[in-house]
Protein backbone atom coordinates (compact mmCIF):
# COMPACT_ATOMS: atom_id res chain seq x y z
CA UNK A 1 0.00 0.00 0.00
CA UNK A 2 1.42 3.50 -0.72
CA UNK A 3 0.67 7.14 1.25
CA UNK A 4 -2.10 8.71 -0.53
CA UNK A 5 -0.98 12.46 -0.99
CA UNK A 6 -2.58 15.57 -1.84
CA UNK A 7 -0.72 18.52 -3.27
CA UNK A 8 -2.26 21.48 -2.81
CA UNK A 9 -0.46 25.28 -4.20
CA UNK A 10 -1.51 28.43 -4.70
CA UNK A 11 -0.25 31.87 -4.00
CA UNK A 12 -0.13 33.77 -0.57
CA UNK A 13 -3.70 34.34 1.27
CA UNK A 14 -5.16 32.47 -1.33
CA UNK A 15 -7.01 30.03 1.48
CA UNK A 16 -5.04 27.10 0.98
CA UNK A 17 -3.80 26.73 4.21
CA UNK A 18 -7.24 26.78 6.02
CA UNK A 19 -8.31 24.36 3.51
CA UNK A 20 -5.76 22.07 3.49
CA UNK A 21 -5.88 21.83 7.05
CA UNK A 22 -9.36 20.80 6.97
CA UNK A 23 -9.24 18.33 4.41
CA UNK A 24 -6.26 16.44 6.43
CA UNK A 25 -8.19 16.25 9.56
CA UNK A 26 -11.37 15.01 7.12
CA UNK A 27 -9.42 12.22 5.83
CA UNK A 28 -6.88 11.44 8.84
CA UNK A 29 -3.84 12.55 6.81
CA UNK A 30 -0.85 14.44 8.40
CA UNK A 31 -0.50 18.15 7.25
CA UNK A 32 2.60 20.55 6.60
CA UNK A 33 2.62 23.58 6.10
CA UNK A 34 5.96 23.80 3.55
CA UNK A 35 5.68 27.65 4.01
CA UNK A 36 6.72 27.39 7.74
CA UNK A 37 9.66 25.47 6.30
CA UNK A 38 10.87 28.56 4.11
CA UNK A 39 9.98 30.44 7.16
CA UNK A 40 11.33 29.31 9.91
CA UNK A 41 14.79 29.23 7.67
CA UNK A 42 14.56 33.11 7.46
CA UNK A 43 13.70 33.29 10.65
CA UNK A 44 16.46 31.50 12.08
CA UNK A 45 18.91 33.76 10.16
CA UNK A 46 17.27 37.45 11.09
CA UNK A 47 17.49 35.80 14.55
CA UNK A 48 21.14 35.22 14.25
CA UNK A 49 21.29 38.83 12.23
CA UNK A 50 22.81 36.62 9.34
CA UNK A 51 22.08 37.83 5.64
CA UNK A 52 19.09 36.29 3.98
CA UNK A 53 20.92 36.17 0.71
CA UNK A 54 24.08 33.66 1.39
CA UNK A 55 23.31 30.23 0.12
CA UNK A 56 25.74 28.46 2.51
CA UNK A 57 24.62 29.52 5.93
CA UNK A 58 20.81 29.69 4.45
CA UNK A 59 21.83 26.08 3.61
CA UNK A 60 23.30 25.31 7.29
CA UNK A 61 20.12 26.74 8.37
CA UNK A 62 17.59 24.69 6.58
CA UNK A 63 19.52 21.22 7.52
CA UNK A 64 18.73 22.28 11.00
CA UNK A 65 15.12 22.71 10.37
CA UNK A 66 12.73 20.34 12.51
CA UNK A 67 9.65 19.90 10.77
CA UNK A 68 7.84 18.68 14.20
CA UNK A 69 8.47 22.00 15.98
CA UNK A 70 7.58 24.49 13.26
CA UNK A 71 6.02 27.34 15.50
CA UNK A 72 3.26 28.67 13.79
CA UNK A 73 2.72 31.82 15.73
CA UNK A 74 6.47 33.39 15.22
CA UNK A 75 6.47 32.41 11.89
CA UNK A 76 3.63 34.08 10.86
CA UNK A 77 4.72 37.33 10.97
CA UNK A 78 4.69 39.38 8.01
CA UNK A 79 8.67 40.14 7.73
CA UNK A 80 9.19 36.56 7.86
CA UNK A 81 6.91 35.84 4.93
CA UNK A 82 8.62 38.34 2.94
CA UNK A 83 12.10 37.40 3.92
CA UNK A 84 11.18 33.76 3.61
CA UNK A 85 10.57 34.28 -0.11
CA UNK A 86 13.91 36.06 -0.70
CA UNK A 87 15.44 32.96 0.99
CA UNK A 88 13.01 30.26 -1.18
CA UNK A 89 14.65 31.73 -4.75
CA UNK A 90 17.98 29.86 -3.75
CA UNK A 91 18.19 26.03 -5.01
CA UNK A 92 20.19 24.50 -2.33
CA UNK A 93 17.81 25.55 0.24
CA UNK A 94 15.19 24.78 -2.42
CA UNK A 95 16.36 20.81 -2.64
CA UNK A 96 17.43 20.94 1.69
CA UNK A 97 13.81 21.64 2.31
CA UNK A 98 12.39 19.36 -0.69
CA UNK A 99 13.99 16.58 0.93
CA UNK A 100 13.13 16.57 4.20
CA UNK A 101 9.35 17.52 2.85
CA UNK A 102 9.44 14.90 0.70
CA UNK A 103 10.15 12.16 3.57
CA UNK A 104 6.97 13.46 5.44
CA UNK A 105 4.86 13.33 2.43
CA UNK A 106 5.75 9.65 1.96
CA UNK A 107 5.23 8.50 5.39
CA UNK A 108 1.74 6.45 5.23
CA UNK A 109 -0.98 6.46 5.21
CA UNK A 110 -0.33 9.48 3.29
CA UNK A 111 -0.33 13.51 3.89
CA UNK A 112 -1.54 17.09 2.47
CA UNK A 113 1.21 19.32 1.98
CA UNK A 114 0.34 22.90 0.84
CA UNK A 115 2.74 25.32 -0.49
CA UNK A 116 3.75 26.64 -4.18
CA UNK A 117 5.91 23.56 -5.48
CA UNK A 118 3.99 20.84 -4.23
CA UNK A 119 2.42 19.56 -7.17
CA UNK A 120 5.39 20.46 -9.94
CA UNK A 121 7.77 19.29 -7.81
CA UNK A 122 8.16 18.11 -4.28
CA UNK A 123 5.12 15.46 -4.78
CA UNK A 124 4.85 15.15 -8.55
CA UNK A 125 2.86 11.75 -8.06
CA UNK A 126 0.53 13.12 -5.95
CA UNK A 127 -2.63 11.59 -6.12
CA UNK A 128 -4.61 15.05 -5.92
CA UNK A 129 -3.28 18.14 -7.00
CA UNK A 130 -5.27 21.48 -6.73
CA UNK A 131 -4.23 24.62 -6.99
CA UNK A 132 -6.33 27.26 -4.93
CA UNK A 133 -6.51 30.93 -6.25
CA UNK A 134 -7.96 34.17 -5.37
CA UNK A 135 -7.75 37.59 -7.02
CA UNK A 136 -5.41 39.73 -5.23
CA UNK A 137 -8.15 42.67 -3.72
CA UNK A 138 -9.23 39.01 -2.43
CA UNK A 139 -6.75 38.00 -0.65
CA UNK A 140 -5.53 41.00 0.17
CA UNK A 141 -8.70 41.78 1.90
CA UNK A 142 -8.54 38.69 3.69
CA UNK A 143 -5.36 39.09 5.09
CA UNK A 144 -6.14 42.75 6.23
CA UNK A 145 -8.97 41.35 8.55
CA UNK A 146 -6.42 38.87 10.15
CA UNK A 147 -4.20 41.96 11.28
CA UNK A 148 -7.22 43.79 12.21
CA UNK A 149 -8.09 41.11 14.49
CA UNK A 150 -4.33 40.02 15.91
CA UNK A 151 -4.68 43.94 16.46
CA UNK A 152 -1.61 44.40 14.16
CA UNK A 153 0.87 43.29 16.97
CA UNK A 154 3.81 43.78 14.85
CA UNK A 155 3.20 47.57 14.47
CA UNK A 156 3.81 47.97 10.81
CA UNK A 157 1.88 49.71 8.47
CA UNK A 158 -0.41 47.35 7.28
CA UNK A 159 -2.87 49.62 5.66
CA UNK A 160 -5.02 47.64 2.94
CA UNK A 161 -2.82 49.80 0.27
CA UNK A 162 0.54 48.31 2.01
CA UNK A 163 -0.90 45.03 2.03
CA UNK A 164 -2.34 44.60 -1.62
CA UNK A 165 1.45 45.80 -3.06
CA UNK A 166 3.25 43.47 -0.82
CA UNK A 167 0.50 40.56 -2.07
CA UNK A 168 1.10 41.57 -5.29
CA UNK A 169 5.26 41.94 -4.88
CA UNK A 170 5.46 38.49 -3.34
CA UNK A 171 3.39 37.06 -6.43
CA UNK A 172 5.18 38.55 -8.98
CA UNK A 173 9.02 36.67 -7.03
CA UNK A 174 7.36 33.45 -5.93
CA UNK A 175 6.35 33.54 -9.96
CA UNK A 176 8.96 34.87 -11.56
CA UNK A 177 11.68 32.91 -9.75
CA UNK A 178 13.75 30.41 -11.97
CA UNK A 179 13.84 27.51 -9.39
CA UNK A 180 10.44 25.92 -8.70
CA UNK A 181 8.31 29.47 -9.39
CA UNK A 182 4.57 29.20 -8.47
CA UNK A 183 2.75 27.79 -11.34
CA UNK A 184 -0.24 25.10 -11.66
CA UNK A 185 0.61 21.71 -12.30
CA UNK A 186 -0.46 20.79 -15.47
CA UNK A 187 -2.72 17.74 -14.21
CA UNK A 188 -3.92 20.44 -11.57
CA UNK A 189 -7.61 21.38 -10.83
CA UNK A 190 -7.94 24.81 -10.11
CA UNK A 191 -10.46 26.48 -7.56
CA UNK A 192 -10.83 30.15 -7.34
CA UNK A 193 -11.89 31.08 -4.05
CA UNK A 194 -12.83 34.68 -5.00
CA UNK A 195 -16.55 34.55 -4.69
CA UNK A 196 -16.63 31.71 -2.19
CA UNK A 197 -16.55 30.46 1.23
CA UNK A 198 -14.43 28.74 3.23
CA UNK A 199 -17.50 25.95 3.36
CA UNK A 200 -18.06 26.05 -0.47
CA UNK A 201 -14.23 25.87 -1.46
CA UNK A 202 -14.13 23.00 0.66
CA UNK A 203 -17.25 20.95 -0.60
CA UNK A 204 -15.74 21.99 -3.72
CA UNK A 205 -12.29 20.54 -2.75
CA UNK A 206 -13.29 17.20 -1.64
CA UNK A 207 -15.57 16.99 -4.48
CA UNK A 208 -12.58 16.72 -6.59
CA UNK A 209 -10.56 14.35 -3.79
CA UNK A 210 -13.24 12.13 -3.64
CA UNK A 211 -13.27 11.44 -7.76
CA UNK A 212 -9.21 10.05 -7.27
CA UNK A 213 -9.69 8.37 -4.36
O1 LIG B 1 2.96 30.22 2.21
P1 LIG B 1 3.84 31.19 2.94
O2 LIG B 1 3.39 32.61 2.84
O3 LIG B 1 4.05 30.79 4.36
O4 LIG B 1 5.27 31.06 2.24
C1 LIG B 1 6.30 31.98 2.48
C2 LIG B 1 7.22 32.02 1.28
O5 LIG B 1 7.95 30.78 1.20
C3 LIG B 1 6.52 32.15 -0.07
O6 LIG B 1 6.29 33.49 -0.45
C4 LIG B 1 7.47 31.44 -1.02
O7 LIG B 1 8.45 32.33 -1.51
C5 LIG B 1 8.15 30.41 -0.15
N1 LIG B 1 7.64 29.06 -0.40
C6 LIG B 1 8.16 28.36 -1.48
N2 LIG B 1 7.77 27.07 -1.71
C7 LIG B 1 6.86 26.49 -0.94
C8 LIG B 1 6.28 27.19 0.16
C9 LIG B 1 6.68 28.50 0.38
O8 LIG B 1 8.97 28.89 -2.22
N3 LIG B 1 6.52 25.22 -1.18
Amino acid sequence: TEPFIIAIDGPAASGKGTLSHRIAQVLGLRHLDTGLTYRAVAHALLSAGEPLDDEATAVAAAKRIDLGALEKSVLAQHKIGEAASKVAVMSLVRSTLVEQQRLFANALPGAVLDGRDIGTVVCPDAQVKLYVIASPQVRARRRWAEVQERGNLSGTDASFETILADIEARDARDMGRADSPLKPAQDATTIDTSDMSIDAAFEAAMQIIEQHR
